[in-house]
This record gives C-alpha cells, structure tokens and sequence, in this order.
C-alpha cells in the first residue's frame, strides 16, 4: 500500500488516476465516460456516464459477496430498553419492501422525500429505500421547531413526507405528528403523502387521504429492486445552516459518494470489511447520513444506530456499554459528548467496568476538539484520540490523522493533515487571493476541484452555490473556517469566518436567530452572538433593544424571546439567555461590534476599534453581563 504522503500527492496530481482506481471498490452498472468532467468549472462532475445504485452497494452486493447472514445495523435504544439486530439480509428484505410501499404510494427516480424521524432503524430503512429508487431524500432533524420543516419543505418540494409518530428525549416523549401537520399547515409546498411510523410511546391521529399507516404499506407492498441512477444523480439533500435564516440545501450526488465514503472507511478510519463501527450522532446531520448509514453499509461493517445521549440514558457508562456490548471498534462522536460523560464521571470510574478489548480508535469532529477533553479520552479510554475536521458540504473528512495509513503523531488542537483529494490553502481574508505564511492565520480554502462526496451545488440553486462558497475566493472552495497550517503541514481550525457557532457540535445560525428576535413586536435591533459554554462548546445569547415606549418588564420580554426561537427554530438552538440592553455598539457606520460583545462576554481582552460610535456603549454591555453572570470564568 502506499504511504499517506504519496496517496495524497497522487490524489492532487492525478486526481482522475486516483479516483479511478478507487471506484473499483463499489459495483456499477454501467462504466462512467469521465472520471472528473472539469469542463465547466466551478461545476464539476464526478464518474459522469456512470450508473449504479446507492442501496444496492450497500446492502444486495453485500448477500451477493456472502454477507448475508453477517449483522449490517445494531438498533441500541437505552430510551426504550430495546436492542435489535438486523442481518444483511434481513435489512435489505426490510428496505426492498419498504421501497416497494414507497412505490405503491406513487414515489418515483428523481423524486425528493422528506425524512423526519428519530433514531429507530426505519430511519435508516427509509433513507436506503429511497436511495433504492433513485428518490432523493432529505432528512430533517428531529429537533427542529415546524417553521424549519416548512422552509424545508417547500425548498425541496417533497412528493411524501415520512415520519414516526413521536421522538424520545430523557424525560419527556415528543410527539412529531402535531408538528409535522403544522409545518405542513404553514408550508405551500403540501405533500400529496405521509407515512406514520405509530410507536408504542405515542399513537399519532392520521390525516385520512394523506397519511398511510407504516406498517400497513409495508403489510400490502412487494419488494422492488434497485433503480440505476446516474452517478451525478442527487442521492440526497441535507439543509444546513448558512449566513440568513434561509438553510442551504447541500446537493450529494450517487457515484462519487460512494467512491468517497467507501474510500474513507479503509484510509482514514482504518475499518475493514466486517467491523463494527459506531457513528454515535444523528441521522439529521452529516455525520450520521455518512457513518452511521452509508459508509459502514457500502464497507460491509456493522453499524451502531443508537438512540439514547452520552449521559442520562441511563448513566455516564452508556457509551461503554455499547463499545463492550457491540464489540465496537471504533467511535466516532463530538467531543461535547465526552465533556457531558467527564462532566458526570470526572474520574472515569464507570469504563473500569467495561471490557474494551475490541476498541482501537476514538474519533471526534463536529467542533473543535478541546484539549482537554481529548487528554481526558487518552487518559480514560487508553485509545488514540483521534480529531478530524470536516463539514456538511464535503460530506467526509477534509482533515484527519488517516489511520489507514498508519497514525501520524497527534498534535493536541490539530485534525492532522489534509485528507486526500483536499487541497487546503490557507488564504489572506483581506485580499482573498495571497496565501498565508506557515503558522498565519487566514480563511480555509480548498483548490477546486472538490474531491468526489464533497457538495457539486446547492438544491436548485447553482447561483447560491457560488455565491457562498466560489465567489470570495476565485478559484477555490470557502470553507467558513478560519485556521492555520504548521511547519509540519498541521491543519488547526480556530474559528468560523462568518455568524455560524457551533452548539454540542450542531451547526447554527446566530443571523437566523437574529431574525426571530428581530420579528418580535417589541424589538427595534438586536444581535446574536456565541458564547463559550463547558458543556456545549458554545451557546447563543441574544441581546435586544426594545422599540420606544415598550413599558413592560424587560425580564417578560426576555422569557417571550427565549420562547420565540425555541417555537420557530426549535429546542436544539438551546436558546435560553436573552438581554435587554439600552443601546448595541455599533461602529460609526453602523454595523454592530458583535466580536466585541462576544469577547467582553468570553472575558477575553479586546480593543474597541477606533470607529466605534460610541465607547460609553460597552462599558453598558459589560455590566449587563456582569449582572447576567457572564463572563462564566474570571
Ligand atoms: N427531537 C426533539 N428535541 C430534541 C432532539 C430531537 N431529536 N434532539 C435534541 N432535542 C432537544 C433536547 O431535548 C434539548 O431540549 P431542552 O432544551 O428542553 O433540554 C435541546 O433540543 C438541545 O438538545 P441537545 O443539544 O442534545 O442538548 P442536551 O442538553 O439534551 O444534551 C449533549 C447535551 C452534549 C449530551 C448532547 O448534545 C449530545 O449528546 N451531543 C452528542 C454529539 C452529537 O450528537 N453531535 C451531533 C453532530 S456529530
Ligand atoms: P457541520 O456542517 O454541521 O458538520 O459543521 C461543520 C463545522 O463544524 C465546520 O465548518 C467547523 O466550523 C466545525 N468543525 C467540524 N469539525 C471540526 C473540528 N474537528 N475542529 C474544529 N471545528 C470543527
């Protein structure tokens, strides 16, 4: 095999060579007449010509290899007490009929089906039979309020909608059904279907003509095969987070996914056919579209679907029963889950209790890793602790200690190096085109082309693609983050370079939330900003300027701010501290000192820039959040 430093040279020089070779590893129908058609920059195209299908790599080809009978997806739900295996086999007579329900109801190649679920096995079913008939799914998390339903919705015009009937969080069972019908209720996009998953826990009330009970479609369906897709045909849409309250609908195409993910399983997380991997994450975010769905299933492994939190569910020792249990090699988790677990079992006493023969390797991305927290695992766990940095739109690592390759030293604060096919540059913010020096910070730039797996475009909107990520820097992929390389080639990953944070490693949009605010009747301005918290790597905090006269307590109005965002964005924004202040600071143009604010709050030292409108302003802020107890650590 070759080293890491020639497969990474080889991915930049030859990308079509290496990429070609790397396709050999996932079952096409039909050959591609391009390994990369670069004809069209900023768009370009992976394995165009290329046929194959999603689910038939992830699950037929698997029987058909001599898998059948081996497990493809562990269900551990500590919420309700229950494991469930599912074979290879088993899995994909549950998805082929699931698919051929699907089919029955009218959903065909092409079509986009919304997905909001919590983490059962039908989740997953339901993304594979979709990929099963070239349907494009689009997962929505199930802690989003039914405002970001509706938006979503009537982006991605769904022709079905599939849902269960409720989710479980520790203490309290939230029904999805009321929420779903609300979103559709506010949406213009309606969807002519739904099918109900009813749990036990909470029995949903059906729309009659619209909804379909999930286990009657599937008790009258046949169970269909695969359609061939183009390789260039969108498997997915996933929305996330960008500038505005308006999510981006990130575009994954078939063929270059599967090449990439498969690719990964072996290189960068040095899985081999027939181990068990555990993406302990949602299937709402990438994270879970990609390890804990695809890769593991195009790799032949054993995926974790689990449904629980780190600590609660019911204990700190929850993770290290699963990794005993499951004979998990390795994991992959954010590291806000390990500052909940070290939070509650500072001395680690639980693992002691576990056997971890099995388990290799801890992998962590989402946020950055926090020294600390990574020491903490190392001490504990007595794995490597391994940080890799990526995002929605690559879809797979950019950045990683590939331990495929054989584990490079581990810098604390560092995801490794670049992974291959990524071409990082870390590029002046003020010119957008220099490159900084070793060690400069500067804006994350990946040279086009993107690697296979990485975003060709947004749903529907090609301009949006290149206005968000094409246009700042000509020639080059934005990343959002800023960071530096060392004299090593060490990527680090400092911060973002616009208003998204990042809460227990879900991505936000402080100006999303600025638009909730802003819609209250009686704020004339406000800002959002993120503030160091120890659990959550960040949380938001809002301030508020009420309209002239406004004459109510200013603590009601707080609470109704508060209240506000968790009813339009939903309770995973953790929204809970909102500010009302006399006055924002402001530059004398204007725009509000929201890096400021966030450093008096942080308690770091900052400089007022010297176009300040008005300094007096934050000496104001200071004491408001002094009073407000912030910031948390002297
Ligand atoms: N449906 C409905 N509500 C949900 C939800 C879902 N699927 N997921 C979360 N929520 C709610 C939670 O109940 C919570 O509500 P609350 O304000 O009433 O307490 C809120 O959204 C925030 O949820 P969460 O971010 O999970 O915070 P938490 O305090 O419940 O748990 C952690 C904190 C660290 C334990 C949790 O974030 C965690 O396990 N993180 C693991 C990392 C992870 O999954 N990262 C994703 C990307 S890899
Ligand atoms: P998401 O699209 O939700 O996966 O969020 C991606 C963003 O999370 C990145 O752009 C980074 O800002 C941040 N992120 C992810 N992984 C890391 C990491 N390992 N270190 C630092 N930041 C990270």
């Amino acid at each position: 095999m070759a080293s890491y430093e020639e497969d990474y040279q080889r991915s930049l020089d030859d990308p079509e060579g290496f990429w070609g070779e790397a396709a050999a590893a996932i079952s096409w129908y039909k050959p591609w007449d391009t390994v990369l058609n670069a004809d069209n920059p900023p768009f370009y195209r992976w394995f165009e010509g290329a046929e194959l299908n999603t689910c038939y790599n992830c699950l037929d080809r698997h029987i058909e290899d001599g898998r059948g009978d081996q497990v493809a997806l562990i269900y551990d739900s500590p919420m309700t007490g229950q494991v469930k295996k599912f074979t290879y086999s088993e899995l994909t007579d549950l998805v082929a009929v699931f698919a051929g329900g699907l089919a029955d109801i009218g959903v065909k190649k092409g079509d986009r089906v919304l997905i909001y679920m919590p983490m059962v096995p039908e989740a997953a079913v339901a993304m594979l039979a979709c990929a099963r008939l070239g349907a494009i799914h689009s997962v929505v998390f199930g802690g989003f309020a039914p405002k970001e339903l509706a938006t979503r919705i009537d982006d991605a015009k769904p022709v079905c909608i599939l849902a269960a009937s409720c989710g479980l969080e520790p203490g309290r069972t939230i029904a999805y059904k009321p929420l779903l019908d609300e979103a559709i209720e506010i949406s213009s996009h309606k969807p002519a279907s739904c099918v109900i998953l009813q749990r036990p826990e909470c029995v949903a009330d059906m729309t009659a003509g619209r909804d379909h009970d999930w286990q009657e479609l599937v008790a009258k369906a046949t169970p269909v095969d695969c359609v061939p897709v183009l390789a260039t045909d969108p498997l997915y849409v996933l929305y996330t987070s960008g500038t505005t309250g308006v999510p981006k609908g990130v575009v994954r195409d078939n063929g270059g996914h599967a090449v990439a993910l498969r690719w990964s399983m072996k290189h960068v997380y040095g899985i081999n056919p027939g181990e068990v991997f555990w993406a302990a994450s949602d299937v709402g975010w990438v994270v879970g579209h990609s390890y804990i769905v695809y890769a593991p299933l195009l790799h032949g492994c054993t995926t974790i679907l689990f449904e629980g939190k780190p600590v609660g569910t019911p204990n700190a020792g929850t993770f290290w029963r699963v990794i005993q249990d499951h004979k998990v090699k390795a994991l992959f988790t954010a590291p806000t889950a390990f500052r909940a677990i070290k939070q509650q079992d500072p001395e680690g006493k639980l693992i002691s209790d576990y056997d971890f023969s099995n388990f290799d390797t801890l992998f962590l991305a989402g946020e950055r890793a926090d020294p600390d927290t990574i020491i903490w695992a190392q001490d504990k766990l007595k794995v490597p602790v391994l940080d890799h940095w990526w995002q929605t739109e690559s879809g797979w690592p950019m950045g990683a200690n590939c331990v495929g390759y054989g584990m490079k030293p581990v810098k604390l604060g560092s995801p490794t190096l670049p992974v291959a096919g990524y071409d990082i540059r870390i590029i002046n913010e003020e010119d957008g085109k220099t490159e900084m020096k070793t060690g400069e910070i500067g804006a994350i730039a990946v040279k086009m082309p993107l690697p296979p797996g990485a975003l060709p475009t947004l749903w529907n909107n090609d301009e949006g693609y290149v206005k968000s990520y094409l246009a700042d820097i000509p020639g080059y992929y934005k990343t959002g983050d800023a960071g530096f390389i060392d004299e090593d080639g060490y990527l680090f990953i400092m911060a973002r370079t616009d208003d998204i944070i990042n809460v227990a490693g879900h991505r936000l949009s402080t100006g999303g939330m600025e638009e909730v605010l802003a819609g209250h009747r009686d704020v004339a301005e406000c800002a959002v900003i993120g503030v160091q918290d120890d659990l959550k790597g960040q949380v938001p905090m809002g301030f508020a300027v009420l309209n002239a006269g406004v004459n109510r307590p200013q603590s009601d109005v707080a609470k109704e701010l508060v209240a506000l965002v968790r009813e339009k964005i939903g309770p995973v924004a953790a929204f809970k501290i909102a500010l009302v202040v006399q006055r924002l600071p402001k530059t004398r143009s204007g725009k509000i000192l929201r890096g400021v604010m966030r450093k008096i709050a942080d308690g770091e030292p900052y400089n007022a820039p010297a176009t300040i409108d008005d300094p007096a302003i934050l000496t104001e802020i200071t004491d408001i959040l002094k009073q407000a107890g912030f910031p948390a650590h002297d």
